[in-house]
């Protein structure tokens, strides 16, 4: 399925979860690429402009804004220890958001929408690397099912919605995020978010780092400018219903050993890393293919992991006490 999103009246983009981790990656990819072009408006929305949970507050934001673009990113987020606690909540949450926010866009003749999902959709039982033809041949890893399914079904409603309108809303899968302006929380906050946080106190206590698990899984990481200019090429140039991977080559997929030790040599930290084997490990791995963006836009440069690591090491400390944590 392909589709063309030209139109000749000015782009208004309305970014919903535009205040998270990936939208201020795309706010500053977008203004160290000059900002908004001439005849383009953008709009970054949280959630206190509407609790898109709730349809009366979606559409209503949607028509006071009347984007004809939307990157949508709001979503109900959080690392393995906060899924095992709260799949429901992940769920519903997430189920209505998407159902709410795909529906709003429809109302108000938005022509392209493209919706943020993640690489925690992917079958547990699979093999490697995955790409996108593979998503829905098995169930995802039991320990996010309520988020992993609810993102799912963004794929089911845009094959829908290009069968009965034809328009172009699609998405795209990035690995896991990190950057400024992460959640630095240890219970509800991802991996390698935890292990800054962890690794700048025990840098300032003079304390070991506890790594959670035995530190062998691996993944796969992304900064959030890489993903920010990602997004602004998705939106402009990538016109397939389907969903497409973003994801790094080789060099992004690193063990949770090698990104502790990582953190710890972009913190400066020169103290002991022991590892909490009593902590679940959660999926062994998740290698996405990243075949598909490089046949795409094959000469595109991500930002060195160590490069992306200080400066989100750097950023942390630097704003260490109005941080999410
Ligand atoms: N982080 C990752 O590793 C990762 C990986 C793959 C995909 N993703 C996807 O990337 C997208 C953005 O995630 P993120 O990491 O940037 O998360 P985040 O930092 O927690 O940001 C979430 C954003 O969504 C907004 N939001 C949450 N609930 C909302 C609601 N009920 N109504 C309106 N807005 C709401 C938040 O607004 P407030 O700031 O006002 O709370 C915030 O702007 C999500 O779709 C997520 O699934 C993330």
């Amino acid at each position: 399925m392909s589709t063309q999103g030209n139109q000749t009246r000015p782009w208004k983009v309305l970014v919903t979860g535009g205040t998270g981790l990936v939208g201020m990656g795309l706010q500053r990819a977008l203004k160290e690429a000059g900002g908004a072009k001439e005849g383009e408006e953008w709009i970054f929305l949280s959630s206190k402009d509407a609790d898109l949970t709730k349809f009366e507050e979606t559409i209503a934001v949607f028509r006071k804004h009347q984007p004809t673009h939307v990157i949508h990113l709001a979503a109900m987020v959080g690392g393995l220890f906060m899924n095992l606690r709260r799949n429901l909540d992940f769920w519903r949450r997430n189920i209505h958001i998407n159902d709410n926010v795909l529906t709003a866009a429809h109302e108000v003749g938005v022509t392209k929408v493209v919706s943020c999902l993640s690489t925690c959709i992917f079958p547990d039982k699979t093999t490697y690397p995955i790409d996108e033809s593979m998503i829905h041949n098995g169930p995802p890893h039991d320990s996010n099912f309520g988020y992993a399914f609810a993102k799912r079904m963004v794929i089911v409603h845009n094959k829908a919605y290009f069968n009965q309108y034809g328009g172009c809303y699609t998405s795209v899968i990035p690995t896991n995020v990190f950057g400024p302006h992460d959640n630095f929380s240890f219970e509800d906050g991802h991996v390698l978010s935890g292990l800054i946080h962890k690794t700048y106190l025990a840098k300032r206590d003079n304390t070991d780092v506890v790594v959670w698990g035995t530190g062998t899984p691996k993944r796969q990481f992304i900064y959030n400018l890489d993903l920010g200019r990602l997004f602004l090429w998705a939106l402009k140039e990538y016109d397939e219903v389907e969903p497409i991977i973003l994801c790094g080559g080789d060099e992004c997929e690193v063990s949770i050993k090698a990104a502790a030790e990582a953190v710890a040599k972009a913190s400066d930290f020169k103290g002991q890393l022991v590892y909490d084997t009593s902590k679940s490990d959660g999926q062994f791995k998740k290698t996405a293919s990243s075949a598909k963006l490089f046949r795409y836009l094959p000469d595109f440069k991500f930002t060195p992991f160590d490069q992306a690591l200080k400066e989100t090491c750097d950023w942390f400390a630097a704003n260490f006490e109005s941080v999410r944590k």
